[in-house]
């Protein structure tokens, strides 16, 4: 697995142990212990891949500041494209199967939720790039590839990076956190997403599969879904319009996604706002990720 550390990566690791899977999983700066060190832009990261002969690559890395990929876009185009594709061939040459992730950002945020089969049109350098992996990948392994688009993942992690940490940092210091009021999408809840990924790759599942939570929801209803479910005052979570913002890339502002195919697949999978909060408060208390709350 390239990018055990990071949110996503660190949910894949646990659950496909718990699955019973033997899994080697790699980090770029941030250590963690178990992790090896791989930097998906080195030239012997092919080798690593071919040497370890797995039967499965899981590839949740990237850079994925959306406003660095704007301001960076030949660094956007190489981790999120190129380096992808590089460590894909290396899978396929050494017989494996290749598990990447993709965002609701290859759309234009015209009409969203999208499907699967929605047209795309991204508005920034991120979904620019994640895009052009996606037809690449698609183009060149076929069946060997397994390509799961998700979007606002949040719940526990480590490194405690993502938007539900974001509302706890302001709010329990009693500042008020300036959210976009017109941005949607689904919240997805990061165990989920990571759980439904690897159910799909046991049962040999190959393309584009939308993995998102049910809700679709603007961010002021995200805020402050987090903040109800923590016991923090909601009225500190405010709306602005994205054009008061002064955000570094364009955002596609009614997106988000359908997850009907893998709901066809694998009914159920994905928990709406409320449940996830309430199993990440659960998974704090038992120690399985960084305590945002003190609870
Ligand atoms: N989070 C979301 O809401 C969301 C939405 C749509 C799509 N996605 C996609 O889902 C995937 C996982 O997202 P995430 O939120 O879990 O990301 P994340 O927390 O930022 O983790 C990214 C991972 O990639 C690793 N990485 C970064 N640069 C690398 C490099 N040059 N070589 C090897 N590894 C590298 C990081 O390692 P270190 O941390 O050790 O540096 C980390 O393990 C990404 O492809 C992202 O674009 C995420």
């Amino acid at each position: 697995m390239i990018g055990a550390s990071g949110q996503i990566g660190g949910w894949l690791m646990r659950h496909l142990a718990e699955r019973g899977h033997d899994v080697v999983g790699t980090y770029a700066t941030v250590a963690q212990p178990g992790l090896e060190r791989l930097n998906a832009g080195d030239p012997e990261a092919a080798n690593w891949v071919r040497q370890r002969g797995a039967d499965v690559v899981f590839y949740p890395a990237g850079f994925t500041w959306v406003d660095g990929c704007e301001r960076d876009p030949a660094k956007a185009r190489a981790a999120n494209c190129l380096e992808p594709l590089t460590l894909a061939r290396a899978t396929l040459a050494s017989g494996g199967r290749f598990v990447t992730f993709s965002t609701d950002y290859v759309f234009d945020g015209a009409r969203g939720p999208y499907g699967e089969g929605d047209a795309v049109g991204p508005l920034n350098e991120y979904g620019r790039a994640k895009l052009e992996a996606e037809r690449l990948l698609t183009e060149e392994l076929g069946d060997r590839v397994l390509i799961v688009r998700t979007c606002w993942v949040y719940g526990p992690e480590w490194q405690g990076k993502n938007f539900a940490y974001q509302v706890v940092r302001a709010l329990r210091e009693g500042k008020i956190l300036r959210v976009p009021s017109d941005q949607w999408a689904n919240p997805s809840y990061g165990p989920d997403v990571a759980e439904a990924t690897i159910r799909l790759v046991e049962r040999g599942e190959s393309g584009l599969v939308h993995v998102a939570g049910p809700e679709h929801v603007d961010r002021v209803g995200f805020g402050r879904g987090v903040a109800r479910a923590l016991g923090f005052d909601e009225s500190l979570v405010v709306g602005v319009p994205t054009a008061e913002l002064g955000q570094g890339a364009p955002r596609p502002l009614r997106g988000g996604l359908r997850s009907e195919k893998l709901e066809g697949l694998l009914p159920g999978m994905m928990r709406g706002l409320a449940a996830g909060m309430a199993d990440f408060v659960e998974q704090v208390r038992r120690g399985r990720a960084r305590d945002p709350i003190g609870c």
